[in-house]
């Protein structure tokens, strides 16, 4: 037998016995906080359409009724990068909007296909050999990526530890530096101390790099994120951040120096070498863009529930952690983090089961995200039932 076979067969039987085994769940439905599998419809909490965009049909008609009747405007493809005629207006006119909503001179903005690969493409592009990436020890596969990918040293410091980062930064006084860091994580829930951190890079002189995926729509007057919110833009180097979770759509964009910019235009093969985003998704974004900055009322009713939920599962003994609107579970054990989830499923409630290698061994968790769509009475029914299964398997 030929060596790829045995060790693809070996490492997937090993996956399955440490109960980490992972398939793809069909889903034949969904309707915005509403996700149907198996012909059941389920309150989804397993989404990032934190402000509930994907649910909401009056924005849906409203868009849609916006577009004229151009079919390029609904066209589903785009035929070529963007260095190579995929390059549509809109593009300029979604740049423009971001740059309008940070406003801060000689910086603009670059849309790409996706988060993943925005971070993949950057990091790569920026980091030589001889330069250093410090980069939190929770940050995304997608940052890692990159990271690994570049000819750059990486490192990672302990989870929002600046004292270890500091050692770092210490520790390498003549080289280039790039910190890297969530601003809320993915899959704890819990925020980076983003003002920490641009002491530390003053201090060292490094650069920093600010993914808001999971922030942006949900933090700032006007939705821009938690630099934003915090007024720290001007010392964020490279923000990036998606349009596939809270602004309900695909891609994602960076807001750095026009230099970076034209530089990345130039070298970054995650830029270069994809097909650009249809018409379609440039032209949602950039309506979602214009919601997101009118979103302050599901802002608060997020912040709202988020607490609500993080609340009831605390006084009930059970172990969260941050305090966003992404509100992890913690239960262990990979095989009982999947009977909760198939538990919940029973009781009409998608929260997925989050195991290795995506999160450490023995923090296996349901990672529930909530969306703005839900009312107080999902959210109350929901810890009741998270409350009970928790009582039948931990
Ligand atoms: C922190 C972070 N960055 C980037 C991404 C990738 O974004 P996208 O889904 O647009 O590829 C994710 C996706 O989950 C993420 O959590």
């Amino acid at each position: 037998m030929n060596n790829f076979f045995d060790r693809i067969a070996n490492e997937l039987k090993i996956i399955t016995e440490e109960g980490n085994f992972r398939s793809l769940k069909k889903i034949s439905d969904r309707r915005g906080k509403i996700t149907e599998k198996d012909g059941k419809s389920l309150l989804n909490f397993s989404s990032n359409d934190y402000l509930g965009f994907c649910d909401d049909s009056k924005l849906q008609k409203e868009f849609y009724s916006a577009l004229d009747s151009n079919p390029y405007k609904y066209s589903p493809g785009s035929s070529a990068s963007r260095l190579l005629g995929g390059n549509f207006e809109l593009y300029d006119k979604l740049e423009n909007e971001i740059e309008s909503l940070y406003q801060i001179d000689n910086r603009k903005a670059l849309v790409f296909n996706s988060g993943y690969h925005a971070n993949l493409g950057i990091i790569q592009a920026l980091c030589k050999k001889g330069d250093l990436i410090i980069s939190d020890k929770l940050n995304h596969a997608s940052i890692i990526d990159g990271a690994r990918l570049s000819e750059a040293e990486f490192i990672r410091y302990a989870h929002n530890d600046h004292v270890h980062l500091e050692k770092i930064l210490s520790d390498n006084p003549d080289r280039n530096k790039l910190i890297i860091t969530e601003s809320v994580f993915s899959m704890d829930g819990d925020s980076a101390d983003i003002a920490g951190l641009c002491e530390l890079k003053k201090k060292y002189n490094a650069m920093l790099y600010l993914d808001e995926a999971h922030s942006f729509g949900v933090y700032g007057s006007n939705g821009g994120g938690m630099a934003s919110e915090l007024n720290l833009l001007s010392q964020i180097d490279i923000l990036v951040a998606t349009f596939g979770k809270a602004a309900g759509g695909v891609g994602a964009f960076i807001y750095a120096e026009n230099n970076i910019i034209d530089y990345l235009i130039n070298k970054c093969r995650s830029f270069i070498y994809s097909t650009a985003l249809p018409v379609v998704s440039i032209n949602w974004n950039l309506f979602a863009l214009g919601e997101i900055m009118i979103s302050q009322s599901r802002r608060n009713h997020l912040k709202h529930i988020s607490n609500i939920l993080r609340n009831r599962l605390n006084t009930a003994g059970l172990q969260t952690s941050g305090n966003s609107h992404i509100v992890p579970v913690f239960v262990g054990k990979s095989s009982d983090a999947v009977m909760f989830s198939s538990f919940l499923e029973n009781e009409s409630i998608a929260a997925f089961a989050v195991r290795p290698p995506t999160v450490p061994v023995g923090s296996s968790r349901l990672r529930l995200s909530l969306s703005s769509a839900f009312t107080v009475s999902e959210i109350e029914h929901a810890a009741d039932k998270i409350i009970e299964a928790a009582g039948k398997i931990l």
